[in-house]
């Protein structure tokens, strides 16, 4: 059964720039299944789910099932309904790289405003959850999205309270032998079990942290946006490195590529190498310290196949930086080193300053953008692709 790609989260603002693509975003009926899989993600990244969970079972010779994303106006949610048993299913399942979670769905019920945790009470005090029946021990953890007059701890109490009055087992909260979710989108409640001990997400021992490191997530979808899959070769190249998370991703995603990765700073460049080391991936990667102004002075034109970058924000850090002739240089160097038909894919919070860049560089052409989110903010990732022939000056003229 091919994968079927039913609804996905999508930007509004996206909408009215050209080369993007946007799909509708309804809510789905969908009655849940004793087979069915909630996996959660960053918003924004439901369709590369559906695309490895899909190669993941072509790998492994299974039909791919049916995939909804963003089932019920669930943004950063996607639920597979797979005819194989779910004991075939998981283990897949736990090795995909763009999920958090994975959750079995139990329920999803719709809250009264102003009577939401009496509501919750109600249902939890009714529903079969037979993994509780006998279990040795149980957590509740909820994670609340919208305007509410209570808390998410709120929540976890009363949800918690009422599953202790209807089986009767002990809570746990480190080591629980049934983790349940109770979580709440508005007046939407989503009532599952979480697979997942800890996000998966979190895969990487970090001997070096950065508080601007991506999420692993996140940086294995931006190798994929740049075309790269498991046991691709050439050499790929993050011109900031920061700690290292793309380099780290690109090093597991495939062993053949040649990993690349600068930073100006050099407490940056100790750190991803440290935490490259520790994966014990440092042979396959090459760190240098390295202003990305300066890139085409180090590589030799045409030397990679992508170039994956997630420059400063200006948020936390690099506020003193003139945004403007920092992406003309990161563009006009990407330029140079990638090879005819590369890749450059970036992730930048100042959309609209780079828009101009790109269109006053000229000689890039968009492929694909989108709206991701990455630390409570929704920075735009750009997919440039570097034709194989120069465009004539008469193509250029007036960008
Ligand atoms: C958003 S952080 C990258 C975080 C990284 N992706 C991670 O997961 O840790 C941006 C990085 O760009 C680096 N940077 C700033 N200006 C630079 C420049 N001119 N050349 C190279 N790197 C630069 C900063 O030192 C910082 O580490």
């Amino acid at each position: 059964m091919p994968v079927q790609q039913v609804d996905t989260w999508s930007d509004p603002d996206l909408r009215s720039q050209p080369g993007v693509t946007t799909v509708r975003a309804p809510s789905v009926p969908w009655e849940m299944g004793a087979g069915d899989l909630f996996f959660t993600t960053n918003p924004g990244l439901e369709d590369i789910v559906v695309a490895e969970f899909a190669e993941s079972c072509q790998a492994a010779g299974l039909p791919a099932g049916v995939a909804v994303t963003a089932p019920f106006g669930l943004a950063g949610h996607v639920l597979v309904r797979h005819p194989e048993a779910q004991s075939v299913v998981l283990p897949l399942a736990m090795r995909l790289r763009s999920i958090h979670h994975l959750l079995r769905p139990v329920a999803g019920f719709g809250v009264p405003a102003g009577d939401e945790l009496a509501a919750i009470r109600a249902r939890l005090l009714s529903e079969p959850l037979p993994d509780l029946v006998g279990a040795p021990s149980f957590r509740v953890t909820t994670r609340r999205v919208g305007r509410h007059d209570f808390t998410s701890m709120d929540v976890e109490r009363v949800a918690g309270a009422a599953l202790v009055e209807h089986y009767g087992r002990p809570v746990n909260l480190e080591r629980p032998a049934v983790h349940v979710r109770v979580d709440l989108f508005g007046g939407f409640c989503l009532l599952s079990l979480q697979v997942t001990d800890r996000a998966l997400s979190q895969r990487h021992h970090r001997i070096y942290q950065s508080r601007a490191a991506l999420k692993a997530t996140v940086a294995y979808a931006l190798l994929r946006l740049a075309g790269l899959r498991p046991d691709a070769e050439g050499a790929v190249l993050d011109p900031c490195c920061g700690s290292g998370t793309l380099l780290l991703e690109a090093a597991h995603l495939s062993g053949r590529l040649r990993v690349h990765g600068c930073d100006i700073h050099a407490d940056a460049v100790a750190g991803a190498r440290a935490n490259l080391e520790a994966a014990g991936c440092l042979a396959q990667c090459q760190v240098r310290q390295l202003d990305l102004r300066c890139l085409d002075q180090v590589f030799a034109a045409g030397s990679f196949r992508a170039v994956v970058a997630n420059p400063p924000y200006g948020v936390k850090v690099g506020q003193t930086l003139h945004f403007p002739s920092f992406y003309r240089a990161l563009l006009e160097q990407s330029w140079r080193v990638l090879e005819p038909d590369g890749r450059l894919v970036v992730m930048v919070w100042r959309r609209g300053v780079f828009v101009r860049a790109v269109n006053h560089f000229g000689r890039f052409r968009l492929q694909h953008l989108r709206a991701v989110e990455a630390g409570g903010l929704f920075p735009h990732v750009f997919v440039l692709h570097r034709p194989a022939t120069e465009p004539l000056a008469s193509d250029l003229a007036g960008t």
